[in-house]
């Protein structure tokens, strides 16, 4: 399976920005990897025409699962599509906390996304509080049962354990291993195959090789790491 590098950009980096980053960051075709970049709304056009005639796909970071109407504020998969994007990130755990995302909206946005052709990439992932209380597995079991619920088998996961989530405290080995593992076995008794597992939280380019290393673990959803050309490149150099 070819790795999948994400960059989620969140609300950083303007068009003239992603201009920049792209003049600076090596866009080649990567024989064994997939890049993905995920803009802000507003940086997607520019997005969209850096990434032209580069095998490299790019994302919104959320959008409803409604394609148009009286939504003020909103992002439309369809327009997404029009731009060229290929993915929606869905159920990022900011999206969760901060703008109440619940596991019924990630599904319906998962459903939408796979009905446009679009692939969702989909967040889960435990809490500080709840791994203390060894709830880690169950809440990964209700996240994925409820986000996965009548999709076909075409969406990528993101192992995002919220406590890693750009605050430098990035899971161990033996962490992402455990929680990778789970994963794969729930979506395997749901009769899903080949689906990639990504891991994000606190990625750089100190601990990527180690990550990477990691069975079930297919690549990476990488934030603060990602907003720098040439961090980003180390981290890709790790494969
Ligand atoms: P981080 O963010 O790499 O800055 O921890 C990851 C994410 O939020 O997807």
């Amino acid at each position: 399976m070819k790795k999948i590098f994400a960059a989620n950009w969140k609300l950083h980096i303007s068009p003239r920005e992603a201009r920049e980053f792209f003049e600076e960051f090596q866009l080649l075709p990567l024989a064994d990897a997939e890049l993905i970049f995920f803009p802000s709304a507003i940086s997607a056009e520019a997005v969209s025409e850096s990434l032209k005639k580069t095998p490299h796909s790019f994302g919104l970071q959320h959008c409803h699962w409604e394609e148009s109407g009286a939504f003020t504020g909103e992002n439309s998969m369809k327009v997404l599509k029009e731009l060229g994007g290929k993915y929606v990130l869905i159920g990022h755990s900011e999206r969760r906390s901060l703008f109440g995302e619940s596991d019924i909206d990630v599904n319906r946005k998962a459903r939408k996304a796979q009905n446009l052709g679009l692939t969702p990439l989909i967040c889960i992932g435990e809490s500080l509080e709840e791994r203390e209380q060894k709830k880690t597995f169950r809440v990964l079991e209700t996240q994925l049962e409820l986000a996965t619920r009548e999709l076909e088998n075409s969406f990528v996961i993101a192992y995002e354990p919220v406590w890693a989530i750009g605050t430098g405290q990035v899971a161990s080995a033996e962490q992402v291993a455990e929680a990778h593992q789970f994963i794969a076995e729930q979506l395997e008794k749901k009769g899903f195959s080949g689906r990639p597992l990504l891991y994000g939280g606190s990625v750089k380019p100190e601990n990527a090789a180690q990550l990477l290393k990691v069975a079930n673990v297919h690549g990476f959803l990488i934030g603060g790491a990602s907003l720098k050309p040439e961090i980003l490149g180390k981290i890709i150099q790790s494969m």
